[in-house]
């Protein structure tokens, strides 16, 4: 299996500097490595925790997804989605939240600053705190586990979070598990150098603390007047500089090279004049954003075209999501009545209603003349298409004799990204290929869900 890598982003507010060079910059390039399986997606949920003005919260989800594709994600190579695109999400962390214990909660740094300032202003210490801000850590949780990430890039401040999500997963592990681990134990990765990024104060560059620099809203113009506020020391021109301890220095570092930050800060000890240093900074940072502003001004006029690559984000996410809920819904007890499971549930749905919601063949004569059939998922997904028969009661057994196998011994992996459907030593079904091996994989979880619901039906 590939490495997947997987990271979200707030939706809350417009994306600046210290994103970029903490979140997305990084999980970028981590996409394009090969053996890694990215998912990007937009903490549309988590945003409603801090914030209720509707309208910002719909500007900034569209910002975040142009902001995303205007600095080279691939939507075709990731998986690229909303999370409140993929209802598995908030089913999954309300099954967490049962298990999760809520002293793990009480320790969670982001809860305790509220309750610290809470206590500063002599007030009830749980003040204003609402029960989204307390288990935000567990919708969390919730993020990672769902798509069973190894890799998750985030800021220093996120590494609480992604403790307790291991906490979380093991409990869950323990108590439904029965020997079998349905969640990976995701780790934290904190880029080296460039972990967080100072803010014009000189503190963690963070839109709680209104101290930013907006990545391209407001044109390169923003940029500027956001790199004049930038606190410096009183040293006049001709007076040497402490590079390091400059915020000014920390943010050319993290664009530029090694070389060139070198000579920055040579430049800085010899006395650049804090001006000049403002004016280079912003140099080196149009350079690498520029061209991308481009792209993001053009796509922030087309918003249709944004919300069409979501939607198939979110179809392909939930080609994980979806079998895998299913499979944790039957570990914590919720199965349908009456049958051995989420078998029978697609069995109850089927065939008695009309909503065409169970899994089912689908029989089609080819351009040839030869007859084949598709198999279908209870959501219409396509799982395979069957080689051509050269009559329809070929076709039939062959449908027949596939329900009744035993699916595991019928499903070959090929490859990290192909599968095939093997009979009796036959290909039923062959190369089949997906864009990702997290797809492929999802795609065979798939199969075997709708495989049991018809087997239940023979
Ligand atoms: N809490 C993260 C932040 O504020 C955003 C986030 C939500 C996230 N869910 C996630 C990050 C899952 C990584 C993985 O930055």
């Amino acid at each position: 299996m590939n490495t997947r890598v997987l990271t979200g982003i707030t939706t809350s507010g417009t994306p600046h500097l210290g994103n970029y060079v903490g979140a997305i910059r990084p999980a970028i390039q981590a996409s394009n490595e090969a053996k890694v399986d990215a998912f990007f997606f937009l903490a549309d949920y988590h945003a409603l925790i801090k914030c209720e003005d509707a309208n910002l919260i719909a500007r900034s989800r569209l910002e975040i997804a142009a902001t995303w594709l205007a600095c080279g994600l691939d939507p075709a190579r990731v998986t690229f989605y909303r999370q409140s695109d993929v209802p598995e999400i908030p089913e999954l962390s309300w099954m967490l939240t049962c298990v999760t214990a809520k002293g793990l909660m009480n320790r969670a740094h982001a809860y305790k600053a509220s309750v610290d300032q809470n206590t500063a202003k002599g007030v009830e210490g749980d003040d204003g705190i609402t029960m989204g801000l307390f288990s935000y850590p567990i919708l969390m949780a919730a993020d990672i586990l769902m798509f069973n990430a190894h890799k998750v890039p985030v800021g220093r401040d996120q590494t609480q979070h992604l403790e307790m999500a291991r906490d979380i997963a093991q409990r869950f592990n323990h108590l439904f598990g029965q020997g079998k681990d349905f969640f990976v134990l995701p780790e934290a990765v904190i880029a080296e150098d460039v972990a967080t990024l100072p803010g014009l104060d000189g503190r963690k560059m963070s839109k709680s603390y209104n101290n930013t620099v907006p990545l391209f809203e407001g044109g390169s113009k923003a940029l500027k007047s956001a790199v004049a506020r930038i606190v410096t020391d009183s040293r006049g021109p001709g007076e040497p500089k402490d590079a390091e301890a400059s915020h000014l220095y920390l943010i050319y570092k993290a664009f530029a090279q090694p070389a060139e930050t070198t000579a920055f800060r040579k430049e800085l000890e010899a006395g650049l004049g804090w001006g000049d240093a403002k004016q280079r900074l912003c140099e080196r940072v149009e350079q690498e954003l520029g061209p991308m502003r481009a792209n993001y001004q053009e796509l922030m006029s087309n918003p249709a075209r944004i919300e069409e690559i979501l939607q198939e984000g979110a179809r392909k996410a939930r080609t994980i999501a979806t079998p895998f809920i299913k499979e944790l819904r039957q570990a914590v007890g919720l199965r349908t009545l009456g049958g051995a499971g989420a078998a029978s549930s697609a069995k109850g749905q089927g065939k008695s209603g009309k909503s065409g919601k169970s899994a089912r063949f689908v029989s089609f004569r080819d351009e040839a003349g030869q007859f084949r059939f598709r198999f279908l998922a209870a959501d219409g997904t396509e799982l395979f298409c069957s080689v051509a028969f050269a009559d329809p009661k070929l076709a039939g057994a062959a449908m027949r004799q596939f329900q009744l196998a035993d699916v595991n011994s019928c499903i070959r992996l090929e490859g990290v990204l192909g599968f095939s459907i093997i009979l009796d030593g036959q290909a039923l079904a062959a190369g089949i290929e997906s864009d990702s091996s997290a797809q492929r994989d999802g795609l065979v979880a798939l199969l075997r869900v709708a495989h049991a619901s018809i087997a239940h039906e023979a």
